[in-house]
């Protein structure tokens, strides 16, 4: 039986090292590259699992570099690419968009030109939930129209209509995925959980934007990584998926719950300025996704004291992590200390 190789750019990341352990468990025989450019948030300790294991193959370079992508093309020929590649955090989109642009649009154009050059069976945009903007009520479907509302978002649905339009225009056999807000092991310690999850632990502040009631749909990475697989193999070419969680909550609902799992005070709750353009609420209709025959399998309560508990036990996975570029960027944006005094 031939194996099938995937290309996995961005695989150093939360939901791409969640997914390239996922594909370990799932296939006995698979064959992986994971084309990472190592920026703050590529961490290949998430990985050193596989380090051993001749079918995982790691290349520390950049998605806009055409001269790696083709080289990686040629070398490899991979069936599938799934490009979770991105500058990922919307608080640093608002400090400074340059990297976001690079990355989340011009990025994915080079690694569509490469697929156009070469070829594969398809290319998996992981775009998100956060290119419809902000709903006050019901949800977004993949026909609602886009309204991305900070540079993060924005330049990711730049990446996720110029995917489309490689469909639309070449044939290039793309499915973009729109999921919402995973949480989960070896999330980068910046983002709401794991931050919260660690500076409790630290006995540090907590630090809630605005009022708390902004709401996201909260997604277990292990169900969002069983969809990718899901969709790219029973996905039709061309159309955009959702992938909700199912599980809205406040921002405020998720730090008490935090709290209680640790069985720390809610004086570590520290109400602190609002994010600019903070959109206040994510929500999606995933029933063409249901349709299809996908659901998530995990509870949100089970999988978030798993999460919980995970960061208990990996102590020396974010501690080292919360330290050098973590703390200069810190320093330089909350200069009076938003959450690390
Ligand atoms: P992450 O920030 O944890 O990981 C991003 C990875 O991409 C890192 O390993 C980084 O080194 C790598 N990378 C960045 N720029 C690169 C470049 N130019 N070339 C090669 N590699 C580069 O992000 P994540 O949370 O794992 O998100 C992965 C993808 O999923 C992103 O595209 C993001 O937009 C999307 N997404 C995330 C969520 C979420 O809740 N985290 C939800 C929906 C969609
Ligand atoms: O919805 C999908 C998106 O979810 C992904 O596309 C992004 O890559 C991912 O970062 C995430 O974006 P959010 O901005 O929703 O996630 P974040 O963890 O940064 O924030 C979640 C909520 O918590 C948001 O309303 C802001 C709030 N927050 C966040 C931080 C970091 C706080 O109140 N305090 C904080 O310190």
């Amino acid at each position: 039986m031939s194996r099938n190789v995937y290309l996995v750019t961005g695989g150093a990341g939360f939901i791409g090292s969640n997914y390239i352990h996922y594909l370990f468990e799932k296939y006995a025989q698979v064959k992986v590259i994971n084309l990472d450019k190592l920026t703050y948030a590529g961490n290949p300790e998430n990985l050193n699992d596989l380090k051993n294991n001749p079918d995982y193959v790691f290349i520390k370079g950049d998605i806009c570099d055409s001269t790696i992508v083709n080289r990686i093309f040629e070398e490899f020929k991979p069936d599938y690419l799934i490009n979770f590649a991105a500058e990922s955090h919307v608080d640093r989109s608002i400090g400074d968009a340059e990297d976001f642009i690079r990355t989340d649009m011009y990025g994915v154009y080079v690694l569509l030109e490469a697929t156009r050059k070469y070829g594969l069976e398809r290319f998996i945009q992981i775009s998100t939930d956060e290119v419809y903007g902000s709903i006050e009520s019901g949800s977004f479907t993949e026909e609602s129209p886009l309204k991305p509302g900070n540079p993060y978002s924005a330049s990711k649905a730049g990446g996720d209509r110029l995917t489309y339009s490689y469909f639309n225009t070449y044939q290039l056999p793309v499915i973009i995925t729109r999921a919402s807000n995973n949480y989960g092991p070896y999330q980068y310690p910046e983002k709401l959980i794991p931050l919260f999850v660690t500076n409790a632990m630290e006995d540090k502040s907590l630090p809630l934007y605005g009022d708390g009631k902004n709401v996201r749909d909260w997604l277990y990475v292990k169900d969002h990584c069983k969809a990718i697989e899901f969709v790219l193999k029973n996905g039709e070419l061309g159309e955009v998926y959702n992938i909700a969680g199912g599980s809205e909550k406040e921002n405020i609902e998720i730090t008490r719950l935090i709290l209680e799992l640790m069985d720390k005070p809610e004086s570590l709750i520290k109400p602190v300025a609002d994010r600019i353009g903070h959109d206040r609420r994510y929500s999606l209709d995933s029933s063409k996704l249901h349709q299809l025959g996908w659901q998530p399998q995990h509870s949100f309560d089970v999988a978030m004291r798993e999460t919980v508990q995970w960061y208990v036990d990996h102590q020396d996975w974010w501690k080292p992590l919360k330290s050098g570029e973590y703390l200069e960027y810190y320093k330089k944006h909350y200069p009076e200390g938003k959450s690390l005094t």
